[in-house]
């Protein structure tokens, strides 16, 4: 069932998105060669309980930490460690909060010192994908609109788009229906409305979109170790432009 936000409950999910971004910028701040991926996760984890916010990820199913940190080939959901960031790497970094009962959550993928163009170009795509997407998020359109449009723009740029991670709706669960998928065929399932509130994430590879999931049971990596980037912005359909809820 997709729930519809009321004017509150989208003032609350405000909250927790501007919560996501600032921790975000904060973090832009700290990555560079050297500092480790705890490192981000105590800052991110320090800036979101001084805000009065809840870091949404921690204990989720047992998950460890208050942010993911992927790494190059790592896809989705890598933990936090003592690994050091190297210049050349790059780092997507994904950030959930909780405030008053509703969430927010969005994922970028920064450089770390100077990169290859290969990656630059990777990078540049992937956040293009998003917006592709997101400019499809308007009333009246149907929810695959937003997944084909993700799809076209990827493999146009012969890169491809994981299959077996998605986006989801948001509000006072961190996932909720419907899910959204990053591929397929337009002019499918239900149509977007007004308080409706979405989390569009696509995860792009270099090489081959098939994932596997290490040891560790939470870090995804692509299956040729090629890299992948990702990027997530949760949004609020509205009667005209969709709103970026974790967007300062
Ligand atoms: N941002 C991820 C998502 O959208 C959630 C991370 S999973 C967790 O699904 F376990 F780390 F929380
Ligand atoms: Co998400």
């Amino acid at each position: 069932m997709i729930v519809c936000k009321s004017d509150r409950e989208l003032s609350y999910m405000r909250d927790a998105g501007r919560i996501v971004a600032e921790t975000h910028k904060e973090l832009e701040k700290a990555v560079q060669p050297g500092i480790t991926t705890k490192e981000l996760d105590r800052i991110a984890e320090d800036y979101i309980l001084a805000k009065n916010a809840r870091p949404a990820f921690k204990n989720y199913h047992g998950y460890p930490s208050s942010i993911c940190s992927s790494v190059n080939e790592e896809v989705v959901h890598g933990i936090p460690s003592l690994r050091k960031l190297e210049n050349g790497d790059i780092i997507s970094i994904d950030i959930g909060t909780e405030i008053n009962g509703y969430y927010g959550d969005s994922a970028v993928t920064l450089p770390v010192g100077d990169i290859s163009s290969e990656a630059h170009n990777l990078l540049r795509t992937t956040e293009e994908a998003l917006w592709a997407g997101i400019n499809k998020a308007m009333n009246g359109n149907r929810l695959s609109d937003i997944s084909h449009s993700i799809q076209v723009y990827v493999e146009d740029r012969s890169y491809s788009v994981v299959r077996d991670y998605v986006g989801h709706g948001i509000g006072s669960q961190m996932h909720e229906d419907p899910q959204v998928p990053n591929f397929g065929g337009p002019g499918h399932g239900p149509r977007l409305r007004p308080g409706m509130t979405l989390a569009i994430e696509p995860m792009v590879n270099q090489g081959t979109h098939e994932v596997v999931t290490l040891g560790d049971k939470w870090t995804v990596v692509t299956k040729d170790r090629k890299l992948s980037a990702h990027f997530e912005h949760s949004i609020a359909i509205t009667e005209k432009e969709p709103e970026i809820l974790t967007k300062l």
